[in-house]
């Protein structure tokens, strides 16, 4: 039986509570990411509620789904330290950098992960890519900085760059789509992105990779390291 992209997105989030398993504490909160991949994560993660103290969401999309389940949601200024942050991914590389910010939540996705000790990235293995890039770069932005952060995106070697139509993130900003990047160091392009002036977040997370990748195929859910 061949299974379609839901069926394996619910595959890896179960493995993915499995592999958690692992950090479960009393005293454990766990760090939370956004997407189709993360909500099935939450829903299989609610099982086991009872053996960590709660959680740290990315995003009100997320808190609300956790709140739902009846997992108490701990702001991250509360929280000195996490043992672990499982989020999904657009795309993910062998060497475990991502593109992350399909779902608009990229900034506290990645200072929810930047608090936690390790990153499990959850995907199916459509997300896999030898080379990031296919998929659009997304980038928060200053409202009134949009303009002059897409032309320097431009310069920077992006061919195209659109504005997310219909969409403000939970922190009150636009996303900046940029296509057409040739990444040859998608490290060096997340600091040269982060340092322009106006730009909140890049979805690149690339200087910091995941620790782990869990990814779901027809073969079962392999866990890859560098
Ligand atoms: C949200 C993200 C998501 O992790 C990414 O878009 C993948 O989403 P999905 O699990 O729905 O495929 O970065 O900002």
């Amino acid at each position: 039986m061949t299974l379609n992209q839901d069926q394996l997105k619910q595959q890896v989030a179960e493995a993915a509570v499995e592999y958690i398993g692992q950090f479960f504490s009393t005293d454990a909160v766990i760090g939370v990411g956004t997407g189709s991949t993360a909500d099935r994560f939450i829903d299989a993660l609610a099982e086991h509620k009872d053996k960590f103290k709660g959680a740290v969401a990315s995003s009100e999309r997320t808190a609300k789904r956790l709140e739902e389940h009846g997992i108490k949601v701990f702001d991250l200024n509360e929280i000195d330290t996490m043992p672990v942050y499982v989020d999904g991914a657009d795309e993910v590389n062998p060497k475990l950098q991502m593109i992350k910010g399909g779902g608009g939540a990229l900034t506290r996705e990645k200072i929810v992960a930047s608090v936690a000790e390790r990153f499990v990235c959850i995907v199916d293995d459509s997300k896999w890519v030898e080379r990031l890039g296919s998929f659009n770069i997304p980038v928060e932005v200053i409202h009134m900085a949009s303009n002059a952060v897409a032309n320097r995106l431009e310069s920077l070697g992006a061919s195209e760059v659109i504005e997310r139509a219909d969409f403000i993130t939970d922190n009150g900003h636009p996303i900046l789509d940029a296509a057409g990047f040739q990444l040859e160091d998608a490290a060096d392009l997340e600091c040269l992105i982060n340092q322009i002036p106006g730009v909140v977040t890049c979805g690149l997370f690339a200087v910091v990779p995941a620790s782990v990748v869990l990814m779901a195929s027809q073969d079962g859910v392999k866990t890859i390291t560098v």
